[in-house]
């Protein structure tokens, strides 16, 4: 009998048969795909995926049986409300309100083809720094659910606040920590420039549609090179922040150290985020089970950041629960 699983139950052998994912990243294999490799996981975590269902009568089974897991929609409002004041949440509630407009009008800029105006991203980012402590884990919590147009804007929106309330943890100066707030609003804006109906498809991608989602952050960079003040650490996030730290990743495949480290941080975020985000149709990953697939993906993250993340935000800092 086929079972939905979660990602990180594949292992090597098995024969996925459906999946779900959310579209906009892309990297989905034709079906039925069987998991050869490690590598293989990774693509599917790319393309956000959330669960999949798999044939055990001709691949490989789980070994304690599949299971829903996750949170739901309901779940998640009650999860939010323990964890947070009712203060806490009405900030980060005006936090994202009146930081909307100005994302909302970078975000269409990009779609005219207008030069990106870093004073509009550095506005946001400011709102962001202000938000600090449980106001700023709030923030992080709510942006969790995305409805559909809220999507890229509220992953823009919480992978800044992830970047900024990390740069902290690192006891990174002020000035690097706007930076990697300015980098982690802008990192997916490349995507604006990608045919919309790429990016809503619900069916598998061909390989040139894949090729083409692949190219977001090349398009980005170029795009936010135009604006002649944006600075290089905000360039080296958008341009690099999919690569991996053992060279497999994309645009071009940089190992280690070579890859900037303010890039090395955004991917950390970036897969953490787009890893926890929540649908009112679906149920999410929870923040356990997002890291432990994380430190469970030799190869993909700096070691040493992925560790401080785990240790200074998510055990001892602001995603503690
Ligand atoms: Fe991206």
């Amino acid at each position: 009998m086929k079972k939905r699983i979660r990602l990180h139950q594949l292992r090597t052998g098995m024969l996925v048969t459906e999946m779900e994912w959310d579209g906009s990243a892309g990297a989905a294999p034709e079906l039925p795909f069987l998991i050869s490799s490690r590598k293989d996981v990774d693509r599917l975590m790319r393309a956000e995926v959330i669960s999949v269902v798999i044939d055990p009568s001709r691949g490989a089974d789980v070994g304690g049986g599949g299971h829903a897991g996750g949170l739901s929609h309901a779940q998640f409002e009650t999860d939010l409300l323990s964890k947070f004041s009712a203060k806490d949440i009405e900030s980060a509630r005006q936090t994202i309100e009146e930081t909307a407009p100005h994302v909302r009008s970078l975000l269409s800029d990009v779609r005219m083809g207008e030069t990106v105006k870093l004073e509009g991203a550095s506005k946001t980012v400011d709102s962001l720094m202000a938000a600090a402590g449980r106001h700023s884990a709030a923030l992080i919590g709510l942006s969790r659910l995305k409805e559909k147009d809220q999507v890229t804007f509220l992953h823009s929106l919480a992978v800044s606040a992830l970047m900024i309330d990390f740069g902290r943890a690192l006891k990174l100066d002020e000035e690097t920590i706007h930076l990697l707030g300015v980098g982690g609003l802008l990192h997916d804006f490349g995507k604006m420039l990608l045919p919309k109906a790429l990016l809503t498809k619900r069916d598998t991608l061909s390989e040139a549609e894949r090729q083409m989602v692949r190219t977001h952050p090349l398009r980005g960079y170029e795009l936010l090179k135009r604006a002649e003040d944006m600075p290089q650490t905000v360039l080296d996030i958008c341009l690099y922040h999919h690569e991996q730290f053992d060279g497999t990743g994309y645009p071009r495949g940089l190992q280690g150290t070579d890859i900037p480290r303010p890039a090395r941080i955004a991917a950390v975020c970036d897969v953490y985020e787009a890893m926890t985000t929540i649908r009112p149709y679906k149920r999410a990953w929870t923040q356990s089970e997002a890291i432990g697939f994380m430190l469970d993906s030799p190869g993909h993250f700096d070691p040493e950041l992925l560790q401080q993340f785990v240790a200074r935000m998510v055990v001892g800092g602001v995603l503690a629960a």
